[in-house]
């Protein structure tokens, strides 16, 4: 085999796949979509921002490599359309990444949570994922094969100072997916989630109340133990491209912390909330 064949072979690791990224018209979803289109992927885009959905769409690529649909993930009707959709448009689904979320109210005591807010998140973060692998595993289950894939968070493994809310739905969706992994593991389809350390999207520089990202990153770098690198978005694209690729043919039932070993430290978040 040439150079340039196994250069290629290497750069390509999702060619024929078709992934479905909710909340992938910012953030960690946006730079997934972006990776995975390098990689040879037909990408669906599902948010509730639609101006910027579509203008990532028009940069990324044309309407048969990537498109954006209107999705609500708490409303199942809009969950099963976008996944109908990736079939129709793309032929199939191979990658379902569950991605979106919110972090609510930034309220830290529990004697002042609202509740209604609470639902809120646990709808958002935990109800829009289930129906999102429920209406995927609809599909992949006659395939015999597929890879459905959650954010988590790192507030799924240790105490960041983020609201309960939040922190009970990262727990839960963590357990989502091993129950999942087990119970469709029987059809070829693997169940993975990611946790990420913080990293300052939208979502994270609303809840510091930091709108300089610059000052943003150095709070979080200071907060955490790896030093002489920053997490960054592309990071957890990276591990979504390898937890979807069939590189991870036998992973499984795994949440993987990025999180430059921060949930190994008995340290509390210092500086900033
Ligand atoms: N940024 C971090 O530090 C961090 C750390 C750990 C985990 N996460 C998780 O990563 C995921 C992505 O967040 P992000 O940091 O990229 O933030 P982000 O705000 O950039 O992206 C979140 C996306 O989700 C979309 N969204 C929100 N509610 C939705 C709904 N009901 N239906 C469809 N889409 C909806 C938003 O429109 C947005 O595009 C979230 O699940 C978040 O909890 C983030």
């Amino acid at each position: 085999m040439s150079t340039t064949t196994a250069e290629s072979l290497v750069a390509m690791r999702l060619e024929g796949k078709v992934a479905l990224i909710t909340g992938g018209a910012s953030g960690i979803g946006e730079s997934t979509a972006r990776l995975f289109v390098k990689h040879g992927a037909k990408v669906l885009i599902a948010d509730v921002q639609d101006e910027l959905g579509q203008s990532l769409c028009k940069e990324l690529g044309t309407e048969d490599i990537i498109s954006y649909v209107h999705c609500d993930v708490t409303c199942e009707t809009d969950v099963r359309n976008a996944v109908d959709l990736a079939v129709s448009k793309y032929g199939k689904l191979d990658i379902m990444y569950n991605n979106a979320g919110i972090t609510g109210d930034a309220e830290l005591r529990a004697t002042d949570t609202d509740g209604d807010n609470f639902k809120k998140v646990l709808d958002v973060n935990v109800l829009g994922p289930f129906l999102g692998a429920k209406h995927a595993a609809r599909v992949m289950i006659p395939a015999k094969k597929g890879c459905i894939l959650f954010t988590a968070s790192v507030v799924s493994l240790a105490y960041l100072g983020t609201p309960h809310a939040y922190n009970t739905s990262k727990h839960a969706v963590v357990g989502l997916a091993k129950s999942l992994s087990v119970e469709l593991g029987e059809h070829g389809i693997r169940v993975n989630c990611i946790s990420p350390y913080a990293i300052p999207t939208p979502l994270l520089v609303n809840l510091l109340d930091i709108s300089d990202k610059r000052k943003a990153e150095e709070t979080i770098s200071t907060n955490g133990v790896l030093r002489g690198a920053v997490l960054e978005t592309e990071d957890i694209a990276k591990a979504a491209l390898f937890l979807a690729s069939d590189e991870a043919k036998y992973v499984s039932g795994v949440n993987l912390p990025v999180d430059g070993a921060y949930t190994h430290d008995n340290q509390t978040w210092k500086v900033g909330l």
